[in-house]
């Protein structure tokens, strides 16, 4: 609350942290994340301007003291620093996309939708990849992108539902089918679901991957075990693996193809491939030191931005700008553990991401897509959609 404006934001958990990633809770957890602000920074936050983002952000590291926010929590952190950004925008009575992007930002984010998964994400006999997702590359609108992540999510329902006889219509944590399948077998289904909805809507859908290879990472044995499949993969065997899926299923996008620490894997990967990002999520925790050793190593072609992962709006915001400076598309991404907060919808818009990963199914994930679709809307005639470039 500030003497004119009023800003609320709820923090997102992840199941599948990255090992660099701000620490979201103070010892004590919640509660204690609580106390911290109402005692430690509310005081020190009074008599500020809500305008002066990067001071706030500053004191928030200041009042922390440590590097990866372990004394006031990441979360904690997050929602001060979204909430000043929320009552200055409604100081102005502006949406929050305005107030942070100006007038000239107009360009819609694709949606890439989480369809099937397994992973961390659900539990049981599912694929040991994470997310088999979709991204609508070729719809002229954020509404029809959105609705054909819909339709795909449908007819892999519709699949599953005729081909696997013991499949009960479970999700995972992000709304995604969590059947009895092999990795492969998914990533069929996937696929020829994109193909027919892409023939239906007269635009293309394409299928994409978040491996999360972290989770699957065996450092002692220093090989990738899938457990669904009854396979070992060494660093080798998982890039002609990965390879061998991006050219067979034209993926467009692949996030965590390797563990946080292989960066050497990542820049031999995106050396090999043509028309599909690579993309790092635990690899580089929205973190400017680690994407500039990234971009230093040529280690991918994209960063999965979570806001976070590093504590404040003033740290996410120079990570995007370091990446799209460099080359690389910046995705904007919910958590697994996400809450109806809407605002990564405007962070889309606003750090100008030409892809937000918010899932398909659940009020949580739709809380993001109908915001977008509101912002469409609002910029009327002069709504666009981001250019991809892939
Ligand atoms: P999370 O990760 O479970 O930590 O939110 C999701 C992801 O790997 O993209
Ligand atoms: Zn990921």
């Amino acid at each position: 609350m500030t003497t004119d404006g009023f800003g609320r934001v709820s923090a997102p958990a992840g199941a599948s942290r990255g090992k660099a990633e701000a620490v979201p809770f103070p010892e004590g957890g919640v509660e204690e994340a609580v106390k911290k602000v109402k005692e430690l920074i509310a005081p020190e936050l009074i008599g500020l301007s809500a305008e002066e983002q990067e001071r706030i952000d500053d004191l928030l590291h200041e009042l922390d003291g440590t590097e990866n926010f372990r004394n006031i929590g990441g979360n904690t952190s997050y929602a001060v620093s979204l909430a000043a950004a929320e009552a200055a925008a409604d100081s102005y009575i502006m949406p929050l996309f305005q107030y942070l992007g100006g007038n000239l930002a107009n360009e819609l984010p694709y949606p890439l939708g989480n369809i099937l998964g397994g992973g961390k994400h659900a539990l049981g006999k599912v694929p040991d990849i994470q997310e088999f997702l979709v991204l609508p590359v070729g719809a002229k609108s954020f509404r029809e992108a959105a609705e054909a992540n819909v339709m795909v999510h449908r007819r892999v329902g519709s699949i599953l539902k005729k081909r696997c006889g013991d499949f009960t219509g479970g999700r995972g944590d992000e709304g995604a089918w969590a059947p009895n399948i092999g990795n492969d077998e998914a990533l069929d289904i996937v696929s020829e679901a994109c193909e027919e909805v892409s023939d239906e809507v007269g635009f293309k859908v394409r299928p994409a991957l978040d491996i999360a290879a972290s989770s699957l990472w065996n450092e002692e044995e220093k090989c990738y075990v899938y457990v669904r499949d009854g396979l070992r993969r060494d660093s080798g065997e998982q890039l002609d693996y990965v390879l061998g899926l991006i050219e067979k299923y034209g993926l467009v996008y692949v996030e965590d193809p390797f563990h946080e620490e292989d960066f050497e894997s990542f820049k031999e990967l995106t050396g090999k491939v043509n028309g599909c990002l690579i993309c790092g999520d635990d690899l580089f925790v929205t973190n400017v030191k680690r994407l500039s050793r990234g971009i230093k190593e040529s280690a991918g072609n994209s960063i999965i931005i979570k806001v976070n992962q590093v504590g404040t709006l003033t740290d996410a915001w120079r990570t995007t700008d370091m990446a799209r400076k460099a080359g690389y598309k910046p995705v904007i991404s919910h958590r697994s553990g996400e809450t109806t907060a809407f605002q990564i919808a405007h962070l889309a818009v606003a750090f100008r991401c030409p892809i937000i990963k918010t899932g398909v199914m659940g009020g949580e994930r739709i809380a993001k897509i109908n915001e977008l679709i509101r912002i469409e809307e609002l910029l009327g005639e002069r709504a666009r959609m981001a250019e991809l470039n892939i």
